[in-house]
């Protein structure tokens, strides 16, 4: 987890995975995400918002979770309060029914949290005016293929993501939402990385309460909490017997997926797309 936007590199996109997406300034989306784009664009960011920026799949409702129990000061019980899709807005959500992640942002009091995996080029422009805090969290882009593919298969708003193999090309081309490769990350220390945000955020937590959120928000704890593990979406959109939400919250999962020639494609791919780009990293092996 870090105080910086990492800037994503747009890819070259004639098409999207079988034409179920659509391309909004050359970033696949979902289709009822674009027809709500005009609420989006004119989203009035307010100056104590906190923006939680992540590519899909890198830990999202993690690091929310943790950030409600911080703005709780550690009074785990109150994050208890509603799902987690309602305490923090998906900026960009959109669907038939349902609020949407704008009109829900609208509906809560400051200071808010809000969610977005747009790349900074398609941000509401208020999120700079206002000079709000980002916090952006990455996660090691192979464990991100494998989520992404099996939470493709459990929410409905996807197409089929056919085999792993054929997900994983999808995903080097760009042709999966939000499509720039997201940036590699070594396995974090949650209590480190806690500690980070509260003298990022200028906030003090009692030590007691830093470890009732740090066991709040493990996995474990994740996983049987409904207002944290989306089981209390309805079953059309999010088909928990599909895959779990809340699957395996472990680094190196790729192991169990990636063949030698997939891995050593995808390492190649990797290093051409980040060809040129100061951000250097090294995956882990
Ligand atoms: P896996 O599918 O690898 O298990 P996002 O919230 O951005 O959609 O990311 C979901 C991924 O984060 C899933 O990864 C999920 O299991 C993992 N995750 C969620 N909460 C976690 C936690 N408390 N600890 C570790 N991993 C967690």
């Amino acid at each position: 987890v870090d105080s910086v936007w990492v800037l994503a590199a747009s890819m070259g996109k004639d098409e999207v995975l079988r034409g179920k997406l659509v391309c909004l300034r050359d970033i696949p989306l979902y289709k009822s995400f674009v027809e709500g784009w005009p609420q989006v664009e004119a989203f009035q960011a307010r100056h104590d918002d906190l923006l939680i920026a992540t590519y899909p799949k890198s830990g999202t409702t993690w690091l929310s979770e943790i950030l409600d129990a911080i703005y709780n000061d550690g009074n785990v019980e109150k994050c208890r309060r509603d799902a987690i899709y309602n305490r923090v807005p998906f900026l960009e959500f959109n669907a038939p029914a349902i609020p949407s992640g704008v009109e829900l942002l609208e509906k809560t009091p400051s200071p808010r949290l809000v969610k977005t995996h747009l790349p900074v080029h398609l941000l509401p422009a208020s999120f700079q005016e206002k000079d709000c805090k980002v916090i952006y969290m990455a996660r090691n882009a192979k464990d991100v293929v494998v989520s992404y593919y099996y939470f493709y298969q459990m929410a409905k708003i996807h197409p089929d993501p056919g085999t792993l193999s054929e997900f994983l090309q999808a995903f080097m081309d760009g042709k999966v939402p939000v499509a720039s490769i997201p940036t590699p990350a070594s396995p974090q220390d949650p209590r480190r990385e806690v500690q980070k945000i509260l003298q990022f955020l200028g906030k003090e937590v009692a030590e007691e309460r830093v470890a009732k959120i740090l066991h709040h928000t493990s996995f474990q704890e994740m996983k049987k909490n409904p207002t944290a593990n989306y089981e209390t979406m309805p079953t059309a959109l999010m088909d928990h017997s599909l895959s779990p939400f809340m699957r395996k919250g472990i680094s190196g999962d790729w192991k169990n997926h990636f063949t030698v020639a997939q891995n050593e494609h995808f390492d190649h791919h990797y290093q051409q797309h980040m060809a040129g780009s100061d951000l250097c990293f090294q995956m882990e092996a």
